[in-house]
């Protein structure tokens, strides 16, 4: 018996940059993302006599594998489930080499292959609990379109739909650089973010740009829509930059991307940026300017990668019991 679950990668639009309780994965303000149709990871497990860890068919060593065997045995105990051992096998589909390989994606199908394996048969709700505490980000991929995660305790800190098949001409333009450096980690960029002397405005501020955001996207409103992430992503950064000590996901490949989205915008062509705990940006636009302006990129930075993404569907899983 085996259970299968596939979830896709989400950017947040209204990002998540705080913990409020690092164990439980508690966020400290509200978050809004995209899910994309693009990534995402298809996870198989089943039971065996040891824990073992295939990512894109490559066994991983013990230290590679752990966050994910620590989070299957936290399930377990949450659950009152008896300890067992897993068969975990997971490929991330990207649609590059170089990949947007994301811990949203991975912890959401993670969550749902562990539900369908064990027979729990959770809500969507229950399910992006789960995720959570594997992966703050996981919580909005169990949906599709837009989803919002909303802070508080333990029980009620979950993500949930906002749009789910958005019709908006929204795509978003993933420019993955080829300098991948040394990364500061999610969680310890977290951290250090909060001794910014901005960090109180940047938890003031969040329920307002939350409602913004979910006004935007109620009424279509593509412009305010990029408007509204770009700030969000820049004073995410400018929290990173006046922290003690301070530091940059930047590169100066990011910073030049930058200045171009700023250049076409005011040349005319509708198009918005936002960057997340790396130096890759990605570009929400229409699905003509996406190819536009891929084709500019292609032109000017020959060593990025460029994919177009849309709107993707939410996590799904399925047991394979039938054909073994
Ligand atoms: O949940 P994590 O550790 O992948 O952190 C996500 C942090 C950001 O991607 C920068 C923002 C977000 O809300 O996804």
């Amino acid at each position: 018996m085996s259970a299968t679950a596939i979830a896709h990668t989400n950017i947040a639009l209204i990002k998540y940059w705080g913990k409020a309780d690092p164990d439980l994965r508690l966020p400290l303000m509200n978050s809004l993302s995209m899910t994309l149709d693009k990534f995402y990871t298809e996870t198989t497990l089943s039971w065996q006599t040891s824990d073992q860890f295939f990512l894109n068919g490559k066994l991983q060593a013990a230290a590679d594998s752990q966050r994910v065997f620590s989070y299957l045995h936290l399930l377990e105990r949450r659950l009152n489930l008896p300890n067992r051992h897993y068969l975990v096998r997971s490929v991330n589909h990207v649609p590059t080499s170089a990949g947007l390989a994301s811990s949203s994606s991975a912890f959401a199908a993670l969550a749902a292959a562990f539900d369908q394996l064990q027979q729990l048969h959770l809500s969507r709700q229950d399910l992006s609990r789960l995720a959570r505490l594997g992966s703050g980000s996981a919580t909005r991929s169990i949906f599709g379109g837009f989803a919002e995660w909303q802070a508080g305790d333990d029980a009620n800190s979950y993500a949930v739909p906002i749009d789910e098949r958005p019709k908006l001409d929204l795509h978003l333009l993933v420019v993955e650089l080829d300098q991948q450096p040394k990364k500061i980690s999610s969680t310890i960029g977290m951290q250090r973010a909060q001794t910014s002397p901005f960090y109180q405005t940047w938890l003031e501020r969040n329920p307002d740009e939350i409602a913004q955001m979910k006004l935007a996207i109620q009424q279509a409103d593509f412009d305010k829509i990029g408007q509204l992430a770009e700030l969000n992503a820049n004073e995410m950064h400018a929290l990173n930059l006046t922290a003690q000590p301070p530091f940059t996901y930047f590169e100066p490949a990011t910073m030049q991307i930058i200045k171009w989205v700023q250049a076409w915008r005011a040349a005319g062509i509708p198009c918005y940026y936002t960057i997340d705990a790396g130096p890759n940006v990605k570009i929400l636009t229409s699905l003509k300017n996406c190819k536009v302006l891929s084709s500019r990129l292609a032109q000017l930075m020959p060593s990025a990668k460029i994919v177009v993404t849309n709107f993707g569907p939410g996590v799904k899983s399925w047991s394979n019991s039938d054909m073994e």
